[in-house]
């Protein structure tokens, strides 16, 4: 009798099961009513009293190893089984898989982006397709500017303009264009929020450009926007100062150049000291040593009222750049045009900048 119970106890160890029909057979066989288990638990009462401790025990055992083997087996099957070819060397490392990388063009703008995110601007954005107001008039570009004309602005087709209202200079009556730069967003940010106000808005900017190593039709940029009162040029230097800083490195210079933009009075050119100790800074900062890198000015009063905003109560500055600019410096890439290609050998050299 006890030989009986461990050979039963041996050959539920040893059990292996391929499908749902198996796991039942097993339950008939043993933990079914007629099973094997519970006859052994009627034959207990004709167990010889000496025997009877022993047998009791090991039936128990007996009991519980069925049971929880049908569980095991039952978890197992719903799992998929194990149905692992046994040839097959799970131990054997995989073919590695190449992974992708970022964009530099998207590394750079994620790294611009936290650079101001860690001082408080907030991240807006605006439309691809803008009115000729958010893109010109309310920046303050008068009817006659040349940004405005056809040779620059993509004009689009939009079915909710009346016929004949594309015209480039439609001084803000109508026209629909892909915005050339996303000083539009500051506009949109301006005429919705209150001050103070700090964001900056990437994006996507449109010009119509013959395209070569250094211009493109299509591109990116990031603007910036602070309005508050009483904001100085001042603040502006020191601001972008420490974004040169975060960008290009602890030690970098800025310089600020005169220069102008419509919307910006004053306005200037912000450039980064590059050195000129190779023969390659000769050329990228043609014989200067310094690179621009950047638009910037304090808003133009006319601005600020053309967005609802008091000149009398606040002021500004604005900045803006391009990120495929900004790209070429950072990474030291000569041709414009490899940002556009997805060529593999070109993304692949950015792997270790991931
Ligand atoms: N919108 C200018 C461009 O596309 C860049 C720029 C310059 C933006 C000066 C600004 C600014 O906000 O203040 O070239």
């Amino acid at each position: 009798m006890l030989k009986k119970l461990e050979d039963y106890e041996k050959q539920i160890q040893e059990l292996v099961i391929t499908s749902k029909d198996d796991l039942e057979n097993f339950r008939l066989q043993f933990l079914s009513k007629k099973g094997i288990v519970p006859q052994l638990f009627t034959a207990f009462r004709d167990v010889p009293n000496e025997q009877k401790k022993e047998f009791g025990q090991k039936l128990n055992v007996l009991k519980d190893l069925a049971e929880t083997k049908f569980k095991e087996l039952q978890t197992e099957l719903k799992s998929g089984g194990n149905t692992v070819d046994p040839n097959i060397d799970l131990t054997v490392p995989p073919f590695p898989t190449e992974i992708g990388t970022r964009h530099p063009v998207n590394m750079v703008r994620r790294e611009v982006v936290g650079i101001f995110e860690r001082i408080g601007f907030t991240v807006s954005e605006g439309p691809e397709i803008e009115d000729d107001w958010h893109n010109f008039s309310a920046l303050n570009f008068p009817p006659e500017h040349p940004a405005r004309d056809m040779q620059d602005t993509f004009f689009v087709a939009h079915p909710s303009l009346p016929k004949g209202g594309l015209s480039p200079l439609s001084g803000g009556q109508g026209g629909a264009a892909l915005r050339t730069h996303t000083s539009s967003v500051q506009v949109r940010v301006m005429e919705n929020q209150k001050p103070p106000i700090r964001t900056i808005s990437p994006g996507r900017v449109f010009r119509n450009e013959a395209i070569s190593a250094r211009a493109h039709c299509i591109f990116h940029q990031i603007e910036g926007l602070y309005i508050d009162k009483n904001v100085s040029f001042a603040d502006m230097k020191d601001t972008l100062l420490y974004f040169a800083r975060e960008f290009y490195g602890p030690e970098t210079k800025i310089r600020l150049r005169p220069s102008y933009f419509p919307f910006t009075e004053p306005s200037a050119e912000m450039d980064v000291y590059w050195g000129l100790e190779t023969e390659a800074d000769y050329r990228i900062t043609k014989g200067t040593g310094w690179l621009e890198v950047l638009g910037c000015g304090m808003v133009d009063p006319n601005v600020l009222k053309s967005c609802g905003i008091d000149p009398e109560i606040y002021s500004g500055f604005a900045f803006g750049m391009g990120i495929e600019r900004t790209a070429m410096l950072k990474y030291q890439v000569k041709d414009l045009r490899l940002f556009f290609e997805n060529d593999k050998r070109f993304l692949d050299q950015f792997k270790a900048a991931y």
